[in-house]
């Protein structure tokens, strides 16, 4: 017997429930609902009523109008009620037909629109409905899209489209139901334009074809923000037997160099946590407007060309997207609040894979470059109007979840992880992360869940106190942090020494190839603050910082001569503006450069130009920055 609890009159109340985005507008009852500490605030669909089991997209990539069109097909899963609702944002619905594509039409209904969660899709279905079919096209406010001119490509000479779907854009180019606590399988056929290719985060085509049709299958289930897809000008390259490399043409040689380590490296994370469970790892290399250093899309890593230094320096990248095929995409935060699940986790994920694949020097560099960062930003963050962002559980009610992807998911996650491999041992830590892994694999899991977990698999039955509230649910980095010193990063120490106590650039005995990139980001971040100008150009003669190429290296160049008044830096940052659109490069960049009236003005004006060659997720940042 199905119970229709949620009739078509009840819509209005819907409506009126989410005409705003922030809960403090709901009736004190749904209030209450919400204050669950699984309950995803940022996604409107009904999943505990109905909710999507399986997606079809048959869809159409058009250059011209900039447009993505046609029919989204969900197979539903329903408990019983005659709503379904989806979550739309700058979507154009056409009209939904159930069971058949030409089939019958049926009721729908938008909510109100809010600027960070979209829209309520609220269709009327039958208890028997098994498919709805959403026809519908996306338009030019569609965030999760990135059309690229070829201008804006390696080649020049065709365009690009990328989606980006992580933390809630996925809705913004396929009407779904897009909360992360909702695992769905998918297919699709996708029609781009003969000369290009389409890949997305399934099985994938390894060869352009003449009709320029495309299908994909994703057998296992994933949230829905692991959708993506790319259509460009690219070629595929092999490395190992189930890995392999996508780039533009003119690139992936280079690409190739840069990650000959890839299939070591798969295996170096299977020997650690368990079998890798997608079949294939391949990555895909886009234009440098993507606006993240990567992005895991299960079975295809999408990849910033800033990591191609030639030195293969910045492969950790690579561990960290490879270490999310675990944690994130097989064992998933149920809402954004539970952020620290998979990014924590795999933070410490991937510094395990580097040291087990570059040794413990390595490792601990690139864990003490990012320790810098947390002690700033946490800094920062209790200053500021949110204080509590410092907590690995976060409360992102009524904001964009974007706000919580700080150093504290990455960097305090995987320090409360360390702090507990410390204190239970690394053999008996490491059969708990495996367990951890095997038992939630395709599941969601919020903290609470984590933590249940966490105590009756590892704490209680070791009989170990351990101040797991502190980390999770208090301020700043608990006093028990685990400690870590390089004895490489004392030496660069010395060097600033020598420096700023009047040693000629030219006479500390270094050369550019002597150092890997985190050491010379360390260098760089430990000159004082009131370093002159001149002593800048000094280095800058001696090592081309500002010109290096290497992307790590140069923002914290910019940032540093930002800071002094070195204003030689400016042909190069601009042309670095221009080109890089990768977020955590250009926001300090560009909040450095809005200190200063004069500096301000420069950077309004080189970021007119620069706008258009970024994709929504880094241009909504800078706009906040620059206001
Ligand atoms: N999943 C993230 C990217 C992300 C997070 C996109 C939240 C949208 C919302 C990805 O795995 C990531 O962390 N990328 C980092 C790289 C890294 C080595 C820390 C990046 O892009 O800088
Ligand atoms: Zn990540």
């Amino acid at each position: 017997m199905y119970k229709y609890l949620l009739t078509v009159s009840t819509i209005s109340v819907l409506l009126f429930m989410f005409s705003c985005c922030n809960s403090d507008a709901l009736p004190e009852y749904e209030t209450n609902k919400q204050s669950q500490h699984n309950h995803d605030f940022h996604s409107y669909a009904n999943t505990s009523q109905v909710r999507t089991r399986h997606l079809h997209l048959d869809i159409e990539v058009d250059f011209n109008s900039k447009t993505i069109s046609g029919i989204a097909s969900h197979t539903l899963e329903n408990m019983g009620f005659d709503t379904v609702i989806f979550d739309i944002k700058a979507l154009d619905i056409h009209k939904i037909t159930l069971d058949s594509p030409n089939g019958e039409e049926t009721y729908f209904k938008t909510g109100t629109h809010c600027n960070t969660l979209g829209q309520a899709l609220y269709v009327h279905v039958k208890p028997s409905t098994k498919i709805v079919h959403i026809h519908y096209s996306t338009t030019e406010n569609s965030e999760a899209i990135d059309w690229l001119s070829p201008n804006l490509t390696a080649g020049k000479e065709h365009p690009f489209l990328y989606t980006q779907g992580e933390a809630i854009l996925t809705r913004s180019w396929i009407p779904l139901q897009d909360t992360p606590s909702n695992r769905i399988t998918y297919s699709a056929q996708v029609k781009v334009p003969k000369e290009l290719m389409a890949v997305m985060s399934a099985t994938n085509p390894q060869e352009k074809n003449a009709t320029g049709i495309y299908s994909f299958e994703m057998k296992q289930s994933i949230p829905s923000y692991l959708i993506a897809l790319a259509v460009g000008d690219i070629e595929y390259r092999a490395l190992g037997t189930n890995s392999g490399i996508y780039a533009e043409p003119v690139l992936i040689d280079k690409a190739v160099y840069e990650f000959a380590d890839m299939p070591k490296m798969i295996e170096t994370a299977e020997n650690l946590y368990g079998p890798y469970k997608w079949e294939r790892y391949d990555v895909l290399v886009l234009p440098p407007a993507f606006p993240f250093g990567g992005m895991e899309n299960p079975r295809l890593t999408f990849a910033t060309p800033t990591i191609l230094a030639g030195d293969r320096s910045l492969i950790s990248l690579i561990a960290h997207e490879l270490a999310h095929s675990w944690s994130g995409n097989l064992v998933t935060n149920a809402t954004w609040d539970d952020f620290w699940l998979n990014e924590g986790f795999t933070v410490y994920f991937e510094s395990r894979i580097m040291e087990a694949l570059y040794g413990k020097e390595v490792s601990e560099m690139l864990t003490l470059i990012e320790y810098q960062e947390l002690v700033a930003e946490n800094e920062e963050i209790q200053k500021s109007q949110y204080p509590e962002d410092t907590h690995l559980k976060l409360s992102l009610d009524g904001r964009d979840p974007d706000e919580g992807m700080t150093s504290v998911a990455y960097v305090k996650g995987a320090f409360f992880l360390m702090t507990l491999e410390d204190v239970v041992g690394r053999a008996k830590f490491d059969e708990f992360v495996k367990n951890y892994f095997e038992t939630h694999q395709f599941n969601t899991l919020t903290t609470e869940d984590f933590v249940n977990f966490l105590n009756k698999t590892l704490l209680i039955p070791n009989n170990i106190k351990f101040n797991t509230d502190a980390w999770i649910y208090g301020p700043g980095i608990p006093s028990n942090c685990r400690t870590i010193t390089s004895n490489r990063f004392n030496l660069v120490d010395d060097r600033v020494n020598e420096f700023v106590n009047g040693k000629k650039a030219t006479d500390l005995g270094i050369k550019r190839s002597d150092w890997i990139t985190q050491e010379w980001m360390h260098f760089i971040r430990q000159l004082p603050s009131d370093i002159p100008v001149a002593r800048l150009k000094e280095l800058d003669a001696a090592f081309n910082l500002k010109g290096w190429g290497n992307a790590e290296i140069m923002t914290e160049w910019f940032l540093v001569g930002i800071a002094a008044g070195y204003t030689d830096i400016r042909p190069e940052m601009e042309r670095f503006l221009m080109a890089v659109g990768r977020r955590k490069f250009i926001a300090p960049i560009y909040t450095a450069l809005s200190r200063t009236a004069e500096n301000k003005i420069w950077a309004k004006n080189v970021y007119q130009h620069a706008r258009p060659n970024y994709h929504a997720v880094s241009f909504n940042t800078i706009d906040a920055i620059l206001n």
